[in-house]
């Protein structure tokens, strides 16, 4: 037995030094050192042994054992200086490089103009304001001044829910709530931006789901006037020029008079850019958020941020806003 020892240290220290990488390494270590390795089945073989030479048997196993295991180690340690070593000769390797940039993420281009228009409120003295995504169809279109079958209602088709209520389609229904907050005691200034939704085939220009801000401000003898001022003032910080403005009267249920604000930059004498709609909240509206049409006025807005942004960053398709493809994202 001893003998048969000796020899297969021996063969296994062989074994060991010839490993030529380290997978060897590991395949010499197994069958030499492993559970079903040689050593440990001369271990059983240890019962054939007479009784008072067994104690000494299992040493001198025990120290080969520790040996080989000294002897992979070694080696395990000598192929990793040998890597390390020929990393560093390796001229394409400099450790003394910076790392590269860590990639990292940036806003979106409708969060960044939302927080622009968001600014330039603030600024003004108004408040940012929230409101629902899921709405009751009477903050949607009754109490905006659009009873059912009135045709305002076709063109904001929009998503209803099995318990009636809808997906909004505008931010308007913010400027109610935010006149009941006020609880009858104006003034009211808030802006209230947001996704909002409707019944639309997608395009180029068309989505079912897009983002608006409400403007909204609510005080003794506020006029006209006012509006075309701020609402100026908002676009030119917005795109950073200066602007001629024009109002162009449209129809929204919910103001009176209502209007559309085209825009061009100063002194251009270019092509009118349709902007934004607005006007001066209803009679009927401002009493439905409880205050009283005789003794206050106030206008409104709304703003397809979307447009903004696909416009200031001249993108040609409103359904990369929503895709979350980042070869778009990454533009920005
Ligand atoms: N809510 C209108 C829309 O979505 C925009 C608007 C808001 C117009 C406020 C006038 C005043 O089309």
């Amino acid at each position: 037995m001893k003998e048969r020892l000796a020899a297969l240290a021996e063969a296994a220290l062989a074994a060991i030094a010839g490993a030529a990488d380290p997978v060897a390494l590991d395949e010499a270590e197994k069958a030499w050192l492993g559970r079903k390795g040689e050593l440990l089945s001369l271990m059983r073989g240890i019962g054939a042994l007479p009784p008072d030479e067994r104690a000494a048997f299992g040493q001198a196993v025990n120290a080969a054992r520790a040996r080989l295991d000294e002897a992979v180690a070694a080696r395990r340690e000598a192929f990793a200086a040998a890597h390390l070593a020929a990393e560093l000769a390796d001229t394409r390797f400099d450790p003394g490089e910076p790392p590269p940039p860590r990639a990292r993420g940036h806003l979106h281009p409708l969060t960044q103009v939302r927080r622009e228009v968001e600014e330039i409120f603030l600024g003004l003295g108004f408040d940012v304001v929230d409101g629902p995504e899921v709405e009751t169809e009477a903050f949607n279109f009754d109490k905006l001044n659009i009873p059912a079958h009135h045709p305002a209602r076709d063109s904001q088709d929009t998503f209803w829910l099995e318990n009636g209520q809808v997906l909004r389609t505008h931010t308007s229904p913010v400027q109610l709530r935010g006149m009941l907050r006020a609880a009858g005691r104006p003034p009211v200034r808030l802006i209230a931006p947001g996704r909002v939704f409707r019944n639309e085939q997608p395009d180029a220009t068309h989505e079912h789901t897009f983002h608006q801000v409400e403007g909204l401000m609510i005080d003794a003898g506020v006029s006209v006037a006012d509006m075309k001022g701020v609402l100026a003032l908002m676009l030119e910080r917005l795109l950073g020029r200066a602007v001629e403005v024009r109002l162009r009267p449209h129809y929204f249920p919910f103001v009176e008079p209502g209007f559309e604000l085209d825009l061009r930059p100063a002194g251009s004498g270019g092509r009118w850019l349709e902007m934004l709609g607005c006007g001066m909240v209803h009679p009927r509206v401002l009493a439905e958020g409880g205050l009283d049409p005789a003794a206050v006025s106030g206008w409104a807005f709304g703003m397809g941020l979307d447009r903004i942004a696909l416009t200031r960053y001249a993108i040609d398709d409103l359904r990369w806003m929503m895709s979350g493809d980042l070869r778009f994202l990454q533009q920005f």
